[in-house]
């Protein structure tokens, strides 16, 4: 394919909303990045165009059968006013295995990380410099053959928006009450839980919605089986810290293999942290709470960054974790990772990627 990226940069610019007033994901920046597949040619004419809306025919598969997928990561301000990306390569791969499991085609993992970062830079007044902010970036793919029959399509349009934006939960990095969910799943052996599409989240709407009718943020996924192990919060991995030790589900091909995640378990063990990936059956959880083993619990991800969860309901037990305090784990945690992530610290891990 033809690697130059065309940039057709936009007339008129708009002013970027304050640091103070950024909520997540309202925003878009001025422009966005397009590219197009036809099964004959392979992705071609990647471009940089001024942000707007799609013009998409109704019969495209992605209207009705959710062939999609997509990736989030964020690109940061430092003090000395550098932009920085984090493991944009975790991000290019996990696309890739998205796509592998969507039937989509793959994408040169080089070129994904390259199009993040010419995007970035044609944008880059745009990216927030007050902490606990970050430049949102979310690329993804869509499935564009004009056909209703249900068969992979022959042809696709990769976009990535970016959207300036604070912390993902209304009370910024306070603790969340979540609502462990008994009746819904998220996902089951063998479906698609492991691969960032649309579908796994629509799916898990209902729940969310019944959850924060009841004043939750969020909900706790359990096992599609029996609803007897923990698998993962609606946008984040989960830790919990029983009895000094650090346990958090394993990736079985249900949940998300989230890359804060990864970033979290390989800083907790060079902390000389013990970190257990198991299953954990949330009666472990629940037992470990009573006993007052149960120090802390918290989630992990792009968006959620670190955030502690302050309140667990399972059935008719309401687990208050640390007195509804962030734990000194969690705390810790954030101040490395965003440390690293805006270059204020040393990053030992070669993790964070200048735009
Ligand atoms: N689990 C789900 C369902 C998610 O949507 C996310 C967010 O992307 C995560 C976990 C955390 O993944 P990451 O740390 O790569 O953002
Ligand atoms: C992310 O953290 O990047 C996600 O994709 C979660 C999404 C629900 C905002």
């Amino acid at each position: 394919m033809d690697k130059n990226i065309r940039i057709e940069k936009c007339e008129d610019r708009q002013e970027p909303p304050k640091d103070e007033e950024l909520s997540f994901g309202r925003t878009f920046t001025d422009h966005m990045f397009v590219m197009d597949y036809e099964e004959e040619q392979g992705w071609y004419d990647p471009r940089i165009v001024p942000y707007s809306p799609l013009e998409i025919d109704p019969a495209a598969a992605f209207c009705h059968y959710g062939q999609t997928t997509f990736e989030g990561l964020k690109a940061y301000r430092t003090e000395d006013d550098r932009i920085l990306l984090f493991r944009p390569e975790k991000n290019a791969e996990r696309f890739n295995n998205s796509n592998e499991r969507m039937c989509i085609c793959q994408m040169d993992p080089d070129f994904f990380v390259e199009a993040v970062k010419k995007t970035v830079q044609v944008d880059k007044n745009w990216v927030p410099a007050k902490p606990g902010t970050a430049l949102y970036i979310r690329p993804f793919t869509i499935a564009t053959e004009i056909y209703l029959g249900l068969k992979p399509s022959s042809r696709y349009k990769f976009i990535i928006i970016m959207s300036p934006v604070a912390a993902y939960y209304d009370q910024g990095i306070k603790p969340t009450k979540i609502y462990v969910e008994t009746d819904f799943v998220r996902a089951s052996k063998g479906g698609t839980g492991m691969a960032k599409t649309g579908g796994n989240y629509a799916g898990s709407l209902k729940a969310q919605a019944e959850a924060a009718e009841m004043g939750y943020d969020e909900v706790l996924w359990l096992d599609g089986n029996n609803r007897e192990f923990v698998e993962e919060v609606g946008a984040m991995n989960v830790f919990f810290k029983i009895n000094g030790k650090i346990i958090t589900p394993s990736l079985e091909g249900t949940i998300l293999p989230g890359i804060t995640r990864d970033s979290v378990i390989t800083i907790l063990e060079d902390w000389g942290m013990e970190v257990e990936e198991r299953k954990i059956k949330i009666e472990e959880v629940a037992e470990a709470y009573k006993s007052g083993d149960l120090e802390e619990a918290f989630g992990t991800g792009t968006a959620a960054i670190i955030s502690p969860i302050g309140t667990l309901s399972w059935q008719d037990m309401e687990m208050e974790i640390n007195n509804g305090e962030t734990g000194e784990v969690a705390s810790k945690l954030y101040d490395k990772l965003i440390g690293i992530q805006t270059g204020k610290i040393e990053d030992p891990y070669d993790w964070t990627v200048e735009v």
